[in-house]
């Protein structure tokens, strides 16, 4: 394995010390192919991606200008959710496909509201996880669990020792889906899986949702569709009609299913939906 050299790599939060070398080898295995968790912490601002990484999130920032402030948008979403969801007195979360931790993290927000919240944090990717795990060590954050497990294995992911240890899925728990569900084929039954995960869920349970898609624009989309899978990645955008689906029988608090910048908004919004990821918030019954 090829390690970056410092020289073409910004120091990251994890050459400082944190981790051992180990840990480091496995943040990394990979770095020659883009990375969805890694791009996105290219949008956002961080410093824990490579070349790759940011070679194909350039391209994408090139046919889509204002990606960074659309990454921004969703990540902006997921603490005005939690923000939410913890005043509805919502105290267990569930966010699948977590990604590289970002200021405020889930836990952070929810935490602020009601400090006895427990999260349970999970990722497929051991460079999220190995970043998150850095995370715990150095903040010693009770109540947070963060598990490697597939959002399409409902099964294991739920029979964690880890998962069951935080939530007890005999209470309400906000299920989060946020920015994770285009990186999966409907050919994986996500539909299925989906629909796995709401059943496991008591009554008054929620499911937090955001989906990037080419309703806004569908050219420019669909080139940057093309682009992604030809690097081997997975993306699929889809419709407000395919991401209403996911929600089931749930029902949509207000204002619905809308583009990501509309939902419950801190402030007046010029163009809501200069942001392509639809949202929504729904409730169990
Ligand atoms: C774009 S990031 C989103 C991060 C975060 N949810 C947010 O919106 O700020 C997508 C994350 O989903 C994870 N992911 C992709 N496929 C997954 C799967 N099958 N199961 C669990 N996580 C997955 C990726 O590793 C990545 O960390």
């Amino acid at each position: 394995m090829t390690e970056p050299t410092a020289k073409h790599e910004p120091e990251t939060s994890l050459q400082t010390g944190v981790l051992d070398d180990a840990h480091q080898q496995a943040v990394h295995p990979d770095h020659l192919i883009p990375n969805s968790a890694r791009m996105y912490d290219y949008w956002l601002g961080g410093k824990d991606n490579y070349a790759a990484d940011r070679q194909l999130a350039d391209l994408f920032l090139q046919k889509i200008p204002s990606m960074r402030e659309m990454a921004r948008a969703n990540r902006d979403f997921v603490t005005r959710a939690t923000h939410y969801l913890a005043e509805q007195g919502v105290r267990q979360f569930l966010d699948i496909g977590t990604g590289i931790p970002t200021r405020p993290n889930l836990h952070e927000t929810a935490q602020a509201i009601a400090p006895d919240t427990h999260v349970v944090y999970v990722d497929n990717d051991p460079v999220v996880l190995a970043h998150a795990r850095a995370l715990m060590i150095s903040n010693e954050v009770g109540q947070v669990a963060y598990i490697a497990a597939d959002v399409r294995k409902t099964e294991a992911m739920l029979a964690d020792p880890e998962l069951q240890a935080q939530l007890d899925l005999d209470r309400p728990v906000a299920l989060m889906l946020i920015a994770v569900l285009m990186l999966i084929d409907d050919k994986d039954d996500l539909q299925g899986a989906v629909a796995r995960l709401r059943d496991a869920l008591p009554s008054g349970s929620y499911l937090a949702l955001t989906h990037p898609t080419a309703d806004f624009d569908p050219p420019v989309v669909n080139e940057v569709t093309d682009s992604a899978r030809a690097t081997g990645m997975t993306f699929v955008p889809r419709s407000q009609k395919e991401v209403a689906e996911f929600f089931g029988d749930w029902e949509l608090v207000e204002p619905g299913l809308v583009p990501v910048r509309g939902w419950r908004p801190d402030g007046e919004v010029e163009d809501p939906e200069s942001a392509w990821y639809w949202s929504g918030v729904a409730r169990k019954p």
